[in-house]
């Protein structure tokens, strides 16, 4: 059976108050079996990477809080002035970093192929990837989501070849639900997430059955049961609800259920 995981995505919020005081009431709810057990439910919390320090300083050993990072270089060093390394990510105690979000794709220019050579980088150093994945509005309504969301994995898998699909998380992120309030229904959802299984599939069976697919896009505590439900759906990337300890919590014990 899949291992169920929620990683909270942050973006670019929070201050060094507003950190401590969001891990110490997370761990608090975690340590008292209120934020997923730690047997069915991995966690993950990406802050800012100016941040990232602090949250690894405060996650105890034994209650199964990894941290991330929202993105990395596709270089290991060098000239790259305000890059930020995967060595750096996983010498600061990062385990995963999510490659690929849809703000960075569409306001930074990430295109498939750039996204594909940080998955390399960060795989180089050990890193897991939390690969996003997921179409506009404009392409879901021209039938095109299946073919922009394999486009996207494809691109990767010319890369790395796909064995490194295993050592990665794949984040369907509709872009149409991503902090609007919409979110994809379980049936959209569950839609999407079986095709990237079955294309997996074709290639390596045993990795798409292994393989962790989280959804993403508005998930609160309110719709989070329904969606981490269906078979195909392994937990959630989390945006706005993740910058509440209570909520965060309570998303991450409806992927334990
Ligand atoms: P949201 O963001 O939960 O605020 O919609 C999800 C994401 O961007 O990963």
């Amino acid at each position: 059976m899949r291992k169920a995981i929620v990683a909270g995505n942050w973006k670019m919020n929070g201050s060094g108050a507003s950190v401590s005081s969001l891990v110490e009431e997370f761990v608090a709810l975690r340590q008292n079996g209120l934020a997923g057990d730690c047997d069915l439910v991995d966690v993950v919390m990406c802050p800012p990477e100016l941040f990232i320090g602090n949250v690894v300083a405060m996650s105890p050993a034994g209650i199964s809080l990894s941290v991330g990072a929202q993105n990395a270089s596709h270089e290991l060093s060098g000239a790259f002035t305000g890059e930020v390394s995967p060595v750096m990510l996983a010498e600061i105690g990062c385990k995963y970093v999510i490659l690929g979000h849809s703000e960075r794709r569409a306001l930074y220019a990430e295109s498939d192929a750039i996204v594909a050579s940080k998955f390399a980088a960060a795989l180089k150093e050990g890193l897991l990837p939390i690969l996003c994945v997921g179409e506009t509005l404009q392409e879901r309504e021209a039938g095109a989501t299946i073919d922009v969301v394999e486009r996207q994995l494809a691109a990767v898998v010319e890369l790395c070849g796909i064995a490194a699909v295993a050592k990665c998380v794949v984040a369907y992120e509709p872009v149409w639900a991503i902090g609007t309030g919409l979110t994809a229904s379980p049936e959209q959802a569950q839609d999407v997430h079986k095709s990237i299984r079955s294309w997996v599939a074709k290639q390596d069976a045993a990795i798409a059955a292994g393989l962790q697919i989280v959804y993403g896009g508005s998930v609160k505590s309110a719709n989070a049961k329904a969606l981490f439900a269906c078979e195909d759906i392994d937990g959630g990337l989390i945006g706005g609800a993740s910058l509440d300890a209570k909520e965060f919590a309570a998303i991450c014990q409806a992927a334990g259920c």
